[in-house]
């Protein structure tokens, strides 16, 4: 029987599975199991253990056969992976990987309301609690309403869309996807390029309700005090928002840091906790893209834990 996860093409799964130099014994992370395509590779690169996590209990769900399959070596915990440090001990891991974003079942479902291509309630939410799109275009104001179309979705009309939508919202509430996309579509021109109008100002919309930058900052730290000395961590995005938060974290980290320039040098100069494995961010060849059209915007970033302690926020 074909399963979705038999469909879903895992993204740079050999570049993730290899930078993760898999070891027997081994406990790893997969912090966005979504398929399990990592988690499967992972399981099969050696004789080791998986703890994966993801915040969808339908990825939770879908996921119970490999579990089942796994002999006890995959543990499958319905949570965001910012939260890993609840479930691990400091130093106790030995690769972490990270796929961020969602995946093809949570977009290509009408009814998760994530897709401006459907029409479904406006809903965007990876899990099943806290503030859903509609309630973000209902009752945010004007001013952070386009803060966030803005800065999130990197939509250059933001102002005009919130205006847009607060006009509308006085008339009648959103209520789904369709809705929310013609009024966007209603004022921002389309592109040459054949992008849809609506994707910026969904893609801000959708970070927003999930708090993704703030996961992927709350992830990176936690990161940094699970993986032992050694340990690896891949992560790989689709977008400049959360590439370039990575990349600033792992150039922080790597780099003799000076610290605040407040304090004296003796004590703000701190070893780095990482250094990284590759320079550049590894990307997908032309054969993957052409096979998987997704993995075209996608960015790997590796680097390996060193034995340095871990570092605080720098001021
Ligand atoms: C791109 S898919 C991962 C696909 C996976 N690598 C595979 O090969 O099947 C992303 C998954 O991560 C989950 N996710 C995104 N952000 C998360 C977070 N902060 N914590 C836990 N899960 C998250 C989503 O629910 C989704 O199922």
């Amino acid at each position: 029987m074909s399963t979705p996860s038999d469909k879903h093409i895992p993204v740079l799964l050999s570049e993730v599975v290899q930078g993760l130099a898999v070891i027997g014994g081994g406990v790893y992370v997969d912090g966005t199991f979504g398929y399990g395509g990592y988690t499967k590779a992972i399981l099969s690169a050696a004789d080791c253990r998986v703890v994966a996590f993801d915040r969808d209990p339908a990825a939770i769900a879908g996921g119970q056969d490999i579990v089942a399959d796994s002999a006890g070596r995959l543990n499958l915990v319905h949570a965001c992976f910012s939260t890993m440090g609840e479930h691990l001990a400091p130093a106790s891991v030995d690769g972490i990987a990270l796929d961020i974003g969602v995946s093809s079942m949570q977009i290509d479902e009408a009814d998760r309301g994530f897709s401006f291509r459907q029409n479904g309630p406006l809903d965007m939410r990876m899990s099943s609690d806290g503030e859903t799109a509609a309630d973000i275009v209902n009752l945010t104001g004007e001013k952070d309403l386009a803060r966030i179309i803005y800065e999130f979705g990197e939509e250059k009309a933001s102002r005009r869309v919130a205006s847009a939508i607060v006009a509308r919202r006085r008339e009648r509430k959103f209520e789904t996807t369709g809705d929310l996309a013609s009024v966007v579509r209603s004022v921002v021109r389309a592109s040459k390029d054949g992008i849809d109008p609506a994707t910026r100002t969904f893609q801000g919309l959708r970070i927003a309700v999930n708090d993704e930058l703030g996961e992927l900052d709350r992830g990176l730290l936690a990161a940094e005090r699970l993986l032992k000395p050694g340990g690896r961590l891949a992560i790989v995005s689709f977008h400049s928002l959360e590439d370039r938060r990575v990349k600033h974290f792992l150039r922080d980290r790597s780099s003799e840091n000076a610290g605040s320039r407040h304090l004296p040098a003796p004590v703000s100069r701190r070893a780095p906790s990482f250094r990284l494995v590759s320079r550049k961010a590894i990307v997908p060849g032309d054969d993957e893209t052409r096979r998987n059209p997704r993995a075209r915007s996608a960015r790997l970033r590796i680097a390996e834990r060193t034995d340095a302690p871990v570092r605080e926020a720098t001021a």
